[in-house]
């Protein structure tokens, strides 16, 4: 990938679990570790925490999913929809590589073209799968009728903090169905996956407005970030029960543009994580 003059999808995931290792999120068992506030890296590029931009952001206690390894996600079923983990296989990227070249669809993904080649689509979608270091950050899933079996498309969960800070969440349903309410349903079905994993206590730096929770341990959120534009996804996101909290101009290598962006987050609350630790503590003070 080195001829095209840009990190492929891994090198940028790679160098930025590097990043996220060494200084933005520390997640902790038993005690909390305080990172230092400097940049925040995105695959979109660095946002420097510039003087106007400093009053935005809260570095915060809350929790965070614990990802389990990628042979040990389930598959969950809604009304029409199968959602399996996506497979590093040649169906899946065979049906990925269908909608990657679907004009209609990719003019709203951040490189706003469809891909070239089948190595294209491998690099950004699944060949990530391959590597389970550079998996533990994302939850992906092929979207499934459950009728037939049929791919119709694809969504899933980026630990990575760009934006708003929190994970956020993406979905790609094939252009011929749209509008009979499937990325609702997936995003129903999936943010209640979401809900259940298990959780990490962490310290991460996000945006002010989307702070919830008066106890020391924030609420988590799980956020969307949609151009302003994609009428669509923002309907799909308020249909679900999200919250537009944030607007914001990102600048995206990809198209050398700035472009205004909304913060959408839902809120988990974090009661069960404390009812958890509780019990915990009961026990060993039992003992
Ligand atoms: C966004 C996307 C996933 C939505 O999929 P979908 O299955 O059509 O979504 P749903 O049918 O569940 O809901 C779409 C809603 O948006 C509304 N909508 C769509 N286009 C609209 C427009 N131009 N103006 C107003 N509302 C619009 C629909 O009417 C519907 O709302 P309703 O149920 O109140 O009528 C699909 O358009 C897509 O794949 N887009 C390209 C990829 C993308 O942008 N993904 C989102 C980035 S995270």
């Amino acid at each position: 990938m080195g001829n095209r003059g840009h990190l492929s999808a891994t090198a940028r995931i790679r160098a930025y679990a590097t990043i996220r290792r060494r200084r933005i999120l520390f997640p902790v068992k038993s005690c909390l570790v305080r990172c230092k506030p400097t940049s925040h890296s995105s695959s979109f590029g660095t946002w420097r925490k510039g003087p106007a931009e400093a009053k935005r952001w809260s570095t915060i206690k809350t929790t965070l999913p614990r990802l389990p390894p990628h042979s040990e996600r389930k598959t969950t079923t809604t009304g029409r929809l199968t959602l399996r983990p996506l497979q590093n296989d040649s169906h899946d990227l065979a049906a990925l590589h269908a909608l990657r070249t679907d004009e209609k669809v990719m003019r709203w993904s951040p490189r706003g073209r469809v891909d070239a080649n089948l190595k294209e689509t491998y690099v950004h979608d699944l060949e990530f799968l391959a590597d389970p270091s550079l998996n533990s950050e994302h939850l992906a899933y092929a979207i499934c009728l459950k009728s037939n079996g049929e791919f119709i498309g694809y969504g899933g969960l980026s630990c990575r903090p760009e934006f708003v800070g929190w994970p956020a969440v993406s979905f790609v349903i094939k252009s011929d169905l749209w509008g009979q309410g499937y990325a609702t349903e997936f995003l129903e079905g999936f943010v209640d996956m979401w809900r259940r994993l298990p959780r990490k206590l962490a310290v991460i730096r996000v945006l002010v407005n989307t702070v919830y929770g008066d106890s020391e341990i924030k609420d988590e959120c799980l956020a969307g970030n949609p151009t302003y534009d994609n009428v669509a996804c923002h309907r799909v996101l308020e249909k679900s029960g999200f919250e537009k909290r944030e607007e914001f101009d990102e600048y995206n290598h990809r198209r050398k543009k700035k472009e205004r962006r909304h913060g959408w987050v839902m809120k988990k609350s974090n009661a069960h994580f404390l009812e958890e630790q509780l019990s915990a503590l009961q026990i060993t003070g039992c003992n």
